[in-house]
């Protein structure tokens, strides 16, 4: 067996880790009508299997309207029973469980949305262009209150349903990121405009979270380094929040970049599979506007090793608690860096959906680096059977 720091115990606040990795929270796709389904289970089962402390159900939203997807799970008292097998199968395969609890704010195509999708000010929605809701409405003081007390609620569940921790989505381009960007947020009321009040309602999400959970139940929030374009959220700002949360009482940060509807690969690097995205575009309109707008629209950014090390690195300096780096993790040695740095934890994305049992292999020494090539080409499989490497 190798011996690194990596495959040592770790707390955080109340669960201990069996070791440094987690995986990062990849949408599977593999939800049916709002539920978790046995393939889902199953996935993510083999995850733990492959030696991960702890695997992260993604991107389950937290009321019918944040949802961007129809079939995504949405954390209510229908979904309670699946959540629990969920957690119930990963405990038993001798790992923990976070769920990663979002609200899409814009970016939504859900053709089963009642009115138009909340937003901290009314946008341009381009991904729901062709699905009838080309516009989103600014959210008011009743759409906050709602939405907070939504997450609280949705955070009881997934406690109850025996998850170890909960994942706070605050990046990628959703709803609080949406707040937090000065790009979506331009309220002029205590929620918008500078960065001292940006991150008011990702923050009130935060505490009311805490206030439903309790003290003992750890809470991180992935956030942005960047938002990955230009009239973003920059790092400067992004150290701002930073702090915010952790005087706000969350237990680590995630840290992450880019906005989906605008810079979607500054969070991925790599390829583009365009090609593929065409191919498993159901709405016509849309294939068509991928087929001819992708190219120009998406941009390629070639992927590095540890891509986003430098700006977490920033972040690493201005708060105490623990982060969990991601983006860009190929190697052993990379992880160890990454902890040599003065980071705790290591979320892995790619690297485990190309192979499940990839920290066992590390840890046996059978490998030390991921077979991986970042073709990108797991983002559309997503929509034709569920998340899978191709390779
Ligand atoms: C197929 C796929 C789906 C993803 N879905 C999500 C998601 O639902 N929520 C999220 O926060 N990040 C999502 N991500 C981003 C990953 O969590 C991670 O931040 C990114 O892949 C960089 O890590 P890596 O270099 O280890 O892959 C997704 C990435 C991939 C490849």
């Amino acid at each position: 067996m190798v011996q690194s720091p990596i495959f040592t115990t770790i707390r955080l606040n109340n669960i201990q880790l069996k070791n440094r990795i987690i995986k990062s929270a990849t949408y599977e796709g593999l939800s049916v009508n709002g539920a978790v389904t046995d393939r889902l289970i199953d996935w993510h089962r083999q995850i733990v299997l492959g030696g991960v402390a702890m695997t992260t159900l993604a991107y389950c939203a937290v009321n019918d309207e944040g949802a961007t997807f129809e079939n995504q799970i949405v954390v209510n008292e229908a979904s309670i029973d699946g959540l629990k097998s969920f957690t119930a199968a990963i405990h038993k395969a001798g790992g923990l469980c976070s769920i990663q609890l979002a609200h899409c704010g814009f970016f939504s195509r859900n053709k089963k949305l009642k009115s138009r999708p909340i937003s901290p000010t009314r946008t341009f929605n381009n991904l729901g262009l062709f699905s009838g809701i080309p516009f989103s409405r600014t959210m008011t003081e009743d759409d906050i209150d709602s939405t907070l007390s939504d997450f609280a609620e949705a955070a009881v569940i997934a406690k109850e349903s025996g998850f170890d921790a909960i994942e706070l989505h605050a990046g990628h381009g959703y709803l609080l990121s949406q707040f937090l960007s000065p790009a979506f947020n331009r309220r002029k009321d205590d929620y918008g405009g500078s960065i001292e009040k940006r991150p008011k309602f990702p923050t009130e999400v935060l505490q009311s979270i805490r206030r439903s959970v309790g003290k003992d139940f750890p809470i991180l929030i992935k956030m942005n380094v960047s938002d990955g374009f230009k009239g973003g959220l920059g790092l400067e700002d992004a150290k701002r929040v930073a702090s915010t949360f952790e005087k706000a009482g969350v237990d680590g940060l995630v840290l992450s970049g880019g906005f989906t509807n605008t810079s979607p690969f500054f969070l991925l690097r790599g390829d583009i599979p365009i090609k593929q995205m065409v191919q498993v575009e159901r709405n016509w309109l849309q294939k068509i506007g991928i087929m001819l707008f992708g190219p120009v629209i998406i941009k390629k950014l070639p992927f590095n090793e540890l891509f986003f090390l430098g700006a977490a690195q920033q972040i690493r300096r201005v708060v105490n608690i623990p982060i969990v780096y991601i983006g860009g993790v190929t190697s052993l040695q990379n992880m160890e860096s990454v902890l040599s740095d003065g980071f705790e934890l290591i979320a892995l994305g790619r690297p485990l959906i190309h192979d499940a049992q990839f920290i066992n292999r590390l840890e046996s020494g059978e490998v030390n680096k991921t077979g991986c090539t970042y073709c990108n080409q797991c983002i559309p499989e997503i929509d034709r059977d569920g998340v899978r490497c191709v390779l």
